[in-house]
């Protein structure tokens, strides 16, 4: 009964780096071409759920939506948004802070990750932030949602919310999304620490590659990359117990548009004095021509605004009629 419509966001809170290309921007502009309505979002009021230096902000937003376009977000294909020029996206929020439980909330493993020992100082907003991005997905009835996996147990609260709402209210108002997460680098991990994921609020510059970077500090990253001292395997297998060569495989794979397998069929048996300067080669051809092109679009922020904008009203077609049905079925 819902039309298919995609809608995923990204925050402007710093640089992006291969894992938002990877498990993000790259699969939305795959996705683009499947001729699918798709929102995608720059997601600048879950951003100051933790401190933001307001002129970074607005620059970070800037870079995020050249960062987008020149992944291959068509602006003519998609609608490319900055949340906080929607106002529905907080106004639904709202309700879904009261459809929502606190312990719902609680249970969330990045509200544990990023509060940590100190949650009585986080913000009310850090705590929120599930049903805001619950609010951000139905307020466009969005019913795919591409994400890294990461993003995972978000998504499953999403469907609660919208599930208790619908029940609540006795209406099938709110659809039940489905998480799109696939490829072979949906959970881009550190170059640092095998174990952790790729991050921008990972405090070690080395455990990531940015979008900016050029390409001697990405082939520098690279070539320092944790591995282990073992030639790489021929099958998948082999990399089960080997989570930072698995990492660089899964990478190599993604940015080549290969399955893992292909990708072993013809790698398996190198060393990593072989692979690693291969990978490098191929994340500066893949990314190179991304940053110069972001470059080329900061240059003119006036047009970027203007995209901004445009977005913003198309958008607002869409979210102001589902807001006002919505206040209608709680009685406002
Ligand atoms: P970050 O986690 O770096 O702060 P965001 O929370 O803004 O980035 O995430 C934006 C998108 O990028 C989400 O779809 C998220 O799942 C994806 N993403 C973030 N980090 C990774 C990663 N290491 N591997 C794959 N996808 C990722
Ligand atoms: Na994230």
């Amino acid at each position: 009964q819902f039309t298919p419509r995609v809608f995923s966001g990204i925050q402007p809170s710093g640089d992006l780096h291969l894992g938002n290309y990877l498990g993000a921007l790259k699969r939305f502009a795959d996705a683009q071409e499947q001729g699918v309505q798709s929102i995608y979002c720059m997601v600048d009021l879950h951003a100051i759920t933790v401190w933001q230096d307001p002129a970074d902000l607005k620059k970070s937003t800037r870079e995020l939506c050249a960062g987008f376009i020149a992944s291959g977000i068509d602006p003519e294909k998609s609608i490319l948004i900055n949340q906080s020029q929607v106002p529905e996206h907080a106004q639904l929020a709202w309700i879904f802070n009261c459809v929502a439980r606190m312990g719902w909330m609680g249970r969330m493993t990045q509200w544990k990750d990023k509060a940590g020992k100190n949650a009585e100082a986080a913000s009310l907003g850090l705590f929120a932030y599930p049903a805001l991005m619950a609010a951000d997905i139905m307020i466009y009835h969005a019913t795919h949602v591409p994400v890294g996996e990461d993003q995972k147990q978000h998504l499953e609260l999403t469907r609660d919310i919208a599930a208790k709402f619908n029940h609540d209210y006795g209406v099938d108002f709110f659809p039940l999304v489905e998480p799109v997460i696939e490829g072979a680098a949906t959970r881009v991990m550190s170059l640092r620490d095998g174990t952790k994921k790729m991050s921008k609020s990972d405090p070690s510059p080395a455990s990531r590659i940015n979008l900016t970077d050029d390409a001697d500090t990405i082939a520098k990253k690279i070539r320092k990359a944790k591995t282990d001292p073992d030639a790489l395997p021929s099958e998948a297998e082999g990399l089960k117990e080997r989570p930072e060569a698995r990492n660089l495989v899964n990478i190599y794979a993604a940015l080549s548009d290969q399955s893992v397998e292909q990708v072993l069929a013809e790698v398996g048996g190198q060393q990593f004095g072989t692979f690693k300067p291969a990978l490098a080669e191929l994340a500066v051809a893949k990314m190179a021509p991304i940053t110069a092109e972001m470059n080329r679009l900061m240059g003119d922020e006036a047009e970027i605004d203007r995209i901004l904008a445009r977005g913003a009203e198309q958008a607002r077609e869409i979210t102001a009629p589902i807001l006002k049905r919505t206040y209608e079925i709680i009685g406002m």
